[in-house]
């Protein structure tokens, strides 16, 4: 019997934005889009209209490029957020509008100052206003886990009426158990008249480390839509994990009654993406995408995996996208290699100008690194992304670092500032924090560091480092990347790529801050 569609709704640029330092540009956000839709993501929430001309900018540029997801943009219930919302989403070959409003007791009376009857006429007013801008809405009540059951069949049952194609139920706070939100989706798919119209939807987050437990138990209960994130990034303690649901419904054919339409193999190389644009490391035994997930430590269970895979497996490494480091691409690999290895990873660049500097990139590093694999192509690629796409008011032209034992480490650069060289040389604790001040010497951005971390894209000693880091300037945070062979190049990539975030950025509301 075929099974029924479970939907997946990618909030990782929405929700993940929502984490400390995770704010992405309108290029990342470009690019994350892409391996989006690579993976097949059903509904990929863009952002939050209303917060800043930027985040609008981002939703509307992701609406205009995506063809194959469906692209939703948040609004608060009001009508400046809805029709800014609309606005932005309205380009997409696909548009949803999704509105919330608050309806636990203490978001009503504490946040909000609204009496219920009021909360209901302006979720009612809120979809209204958006079904101008199309037929593809969504509500959700904030706070559902919270709230009084009898509030919430009242609010959604009008929120249908009104015109809300789906209805998605969030556990706010991350304060729910599994049995009970289960029973939450469906007491209220039993008891309110017309819940047969809307797609019942999940968003839950992970303050007891139950988001996704909360959301499998949803599932069972008739929810066909899970709101989730890559890595489980989002506000606070993350939502639930996109690979996590993807890989337990997979996984767990034989309990579930729907599936997914989740291309696997692109959950890793999303996970690193997410990781690298937003600083946030994935810790080594986080499931699916940790770096442990498939690794056997003990004797016992290595002796297992080699006799038969599944005495310790319950999926493989490769469909979730890991690769087996096979070598892929070498020095005298010509460009159609090049290219056709690109678009077996899933990458098939825009213009033929971004596929010759993405080939002498490639070129240049084989020249350092006797074997390309697909992480270094996927690195190469977003670095040639980087260079085309983002502001580039500051550039790395070469760099110098010294370092012996019993002196103190140096490092000079040559830098253009909007295309003019500027020299630049410091001492350091070590060549990476003398490449800092160098920089710093006279970029004077007044920055402070909050994050320096370096991963190495591939093993073994000559392997690219990709570099991340954190910047801090008045309240605003940004995240730089860079990637080279040499650990001291990547460094001051990265700090150039924050350097020129900080550059221009205007300030932005948090759609649940109000
Ligand atoms: O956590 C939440 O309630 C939300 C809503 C806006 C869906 O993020
Ligand atoms: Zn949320």
């Amino acid at each position: 019997m075929a099974k029924e569609k479970l939907i997946i709704f990618d909030t990782t640029m929405r929700d993940g934005e929502q984490s400390p330092g995770a704010s992405m540009s309108k290029e990342e956000k470009l690019r994350i889009a892409r391996q989006l839709e690579r993976m097949r993501v059903d509904v990929i929430e863009a952002g939050f209209p209303a917060a800043s001309d930027g985040d609008f900018e981002s939703v509307q540029a992701v609406a205009r490029i995506i063809k194959d997801s469906t692209i939703c943009g948040l609004a608060r219930a009001n009508e400046k957020d809805v029709r800014r919302c609309g606005d932005a989403v309205r380009v997409a070959a696909r548009p949803r509008l999704h509105t919330f409003i608050a309806t636990s007791p203490i978001h009503m009376e504490k946040k909000l100052r609204m009496e219920p009857t009021q909360v209901v006429d302006q979720a009612v007013r809120a979809i209204r206003w958006a079904s101008e801008y199309t037929n593809d809405i969504e509500f959700s009540p904030e706070d559902a886990g919270r709230s009084d059951i009898d509030f919430l069949c009242r609010i959604i049952e009008q929120a249908i009426k009104a015109g809300a194609t789906t209805i998605n139920v969030p556990d706010t706070v991350g304060y729910t158990l599994p049995e009970q939100f289960g029973g939450l989706i469906k007491t209220l798919r039993e008891r309110i008249p017309n819940s047969d119209k809307a797609v019942w939807s999940v968003h839950c987050h992970n303050d007891l480390g139950l988001a996704v437990a909360n959301s499998l138990a949803a599932v069972m209960h008739g929810a066909r839509q899970v709101e989730c994130t890559i890595n489980g990034l989002g506000e606070r303690a993350g939502n639930a994990s996109l690979e996590e649901i993807v890989m337990a419904v997979r996984t767990r054919q034989d309990i579930f009654t729907c599936d997914t339409g989740i291309d696997a193999t692109q959950i890793v190389p999303a996970s690193k993406l997410v990781s690298g644009i937003t600083g946030y490391p994935v810790q080594p035994n986080k499931a699916v995408v940790g770096a442990n997930a498939f690794a056997h430590e003990s004797g016992i269970h290595q002796d297992g995996v080699l006799k038969h895979r599944e005495t310790y497996e319950i999926m493989s490494a490769e469909s979730v996208g890991w690769t087996t480091n096979r070598l892929t691409l070498g020095k005298l690999s010509g460009r159609n290699a090049f290219k056709s290895r690109l678009h077996e990873i899933g990458i098939d660049l825009e213009s033929e100008e971004l596929l010759n500097a993405a080939f002498k990139r490639f070129k240049d590093l084989a020249d350092k690194k006797r074997e390309i694999l697909d992480e270094d192509l996927q690195a190469l690629i977003t670095e040639e992304e980087i260079e085309q796409v983002e502001n580039q008011h500051w550039r790395l032209v070469s760099l110098t670092a010294h370092s012996e034992t019993g002196e103190m480490p140096y490092a000079k650069l040559v830098v253009a500032e909007d295309g003019k060289e500027r020299k630049c040389e410091s001492q350091g604790s070590g060549p990476v924090d003398a490449a800092f001040k160098a920089l710093e010497s006279i970029a004077h951005s007044g920055a402070s560091l909050l994050l320096y971390s370096v991963n190495n894209i591939t093993s073994g000693t000559d392997s690219q480092g990709e570099v991340t880091v954190r910047l801090s300037k008045e309240g605003r945070i940004v995240n730089g990347q860079g990637a080279d062979t040499d650990i001291v190049v990547a460094s001051a990539k990265a700090y150039i790529n924050a350097l020129n975030k900080l550059q221009s950025k205007p300030q932005r509301v948090n759609p649940q801050g109000m």
